[in-house]
């Protein structure tokens, strides 16, 4: 009779069959934000159940108000721990389309880069470890550990609809860890467990002046141009030292210690380095901080889009009516979306110029999460990542969100165990977005030996 096979033989002989799978679920152009494809996003919510169905999972597709949810369950390991892996199958618009080398939604490999929306964020981290489980199941009959998974279609768009199922099926989420791969590793060939998130609260600015577009001649001067009083709100936000000048923003901020920065300062990291991958002539940000000081434990308050006025070919002398904004915080404990907004309400409010109204609504916010890594769940992750990539994980952190996670760990009262897979560079979000082959399949390898860990 042949050696039974191992996990990671079984995912060594089926690689070119996952990446063949992948390429099937990165196809399906599930971009959260657009109500033209959601069929699409139900179509990969379906896709993920079915993948979860063909390895012994109990899955169900639960509709929500906006897009399904996905529940997997897999209890077949009496005395085993339960681990709830949560990952999301929606992805950012592929927008502007003529900067891609290649469509966004039909998956190649160049220069052992799996290329296409949702490669990295997050479709490619959540298929590695369902195959990762897979490769359990095919080679063990049954999964080490109880397993549920939670994929949810929202998170692109702020997880409007998760806090509220993750609260009415607490009981059935019981576990004693989450797992989530939906970041970065800090550097190539090092791996990387979480420590901190920041949180987001997103608005929208609308100054409105004048009934309509008005000719800048004729009523220039005479009548407040809501282009310009927007500008002149926004130029309040910071001060000269790069700190948020909204009274009462920084209230509620917990500074990390000296042993956290300490932390960060001991990180491989170079500026320069830095500033050349992001193309910018000099970076800037907040006044005595490092840079990513700035980006991990500092929140911000940035312009993501502006709209007003004329902006096509030519010139066009016109006095807009309106302006809008999109600008959005990131916050850090114990920083709360809902305090932010009434902030910000407030300070726009106070220095509107006269002759503009100016209105800021909510869009989505979700919390800032910080927690250092330890207990069982950590060190099965850290010995597994160190065994798949030959080198002991570093602890980072993250500037971005994942709305969910503060939930998690609220309602559920159990450890988040972040593990990404990504890489510096990697164009989350941007054209040409790439998860590495290699981390791709050492990351199934790492987690098939994190869940076989995980059992003793
Ligand atoms: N995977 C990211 C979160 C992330 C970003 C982790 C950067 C590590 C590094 C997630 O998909 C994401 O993009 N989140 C949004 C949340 C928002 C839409 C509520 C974000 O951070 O902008
Ligand atoms: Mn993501
Ligand atoms: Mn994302």
């Amino acid at each position: 009779m042949p050696a039974k096979q191992s996990p990671t033989d079984f995912l060594a002989a089926n690689r070119q069959r996952f990446q063949d799978e992948l390429f099937d679920f990165l196809r399906i152009p599930s971009v959260s934000a657009r109500s033209e494809h959601n069929a699409d996003t139900a179509r990969a919510a379906q896709w993920v159940a079915a993948s979860l169905t063909r390895i012994g999972f109990q899955a169900t597709v639960h509709p929500t108000a906006g897009h399904p949810i996905v529940l997997g369950e897999s209890r077949n390991a009496p005395g085993a721990p339960t681990v709830l892996l949560y990952g999301h199958y929606d992805v950012q618009p592929a927008e502007p389309l003529e900067l891609w080398e290649t469509p966004a939604f039909e998956p190649s490999v160049r220069d052992g880069r799996i290329y296409a929306r949702g490669s990295v964020d997050d479709k490619g981290q959540l298929f590695l470890h369902i195959k990762a489980l897979e490769s359990h199941v095919a080679t063990a009959g049954r999964l080490p550990v109880n397993v549920i998974v939670l994929a949810e279609g929202e998170e692109e768009v702020g997880s409007e609809h998760l806090s509220e199922f993750v609260e009415a099926h607490a009981a059935q989420l019981a576990c004693d860890a989450v797992i989530i791969s939906d970041s970065a590793m800090f550097a190539p060939g090092l791996p990387s467990i979480l420590s901190s998130l920041r949180g987001l609260a997103y608005f929208q600015i609308d100054v409105v002046g004048p009934a309509g577009d008005l000719h800048s001649g004729s009523y220039g001067g005479a009548v407040v141009n809501p282009a310009m009083a927007l500008a002149r709100i926004l130029a309040t936000f910071h001060d000269a030292d790069g700190r948020v000048a909204i009274p009462g923003f920084y209230d509620d901020v917990r500074a990390w210690d000296a042993k956290a920065r300490a932390a960060i300062g001991a990180l491989p990291f170079d500026d320069e380095h830095f500033r050349d991958e992001v193309g910018a002539p000099a970076l800037g940000g907040e006044k005595g901080y490092s840079t990513l000081e700035r980006i991990w434990s500092r929140p911000t308050c940035e312009v993501n889009g502006l709209l007003s006025g004329y902006t096509g070919e030519g010139a066009k002398t016109v006095l807009p009516a309106r302006a809008m904004a999109k600008v959005s915080c990131r916050l850090v404990p114990d920083q709360s979306p809902d305090r932010i907004r009434d902030l910000l309400q407030a300070h726009v409010a106070a220095v509107a110029p006269r002759g503009v109204t100016a209105t800021v609504r909510s869009l989505h916010g979700g919390r800032p999460w910080r927690a250092e890594p330890s207990g069982p769940f950590f060190e099965a992750a850290r010995d597994a990542l160190a065994q798949a990539f030959g080198r002991e994980p570093v602890v980072t952190g993250e500037g971005g969100s994942i709305p969910v996670v503060g939930d998690f760990e609220r309602i559920l009262k159990v450890p988040v165990l972040l593990i990404g897979f990504g890489l510096p560079g990697e164009n989350a979000h941007a054209p040409n977005e790439w998860i590495s082959v290699e981390n791709f399949e050492k990351g199934m390898d790492a987690m098939a030996a994190m869940y076989g860990r995980l059992a003793r």
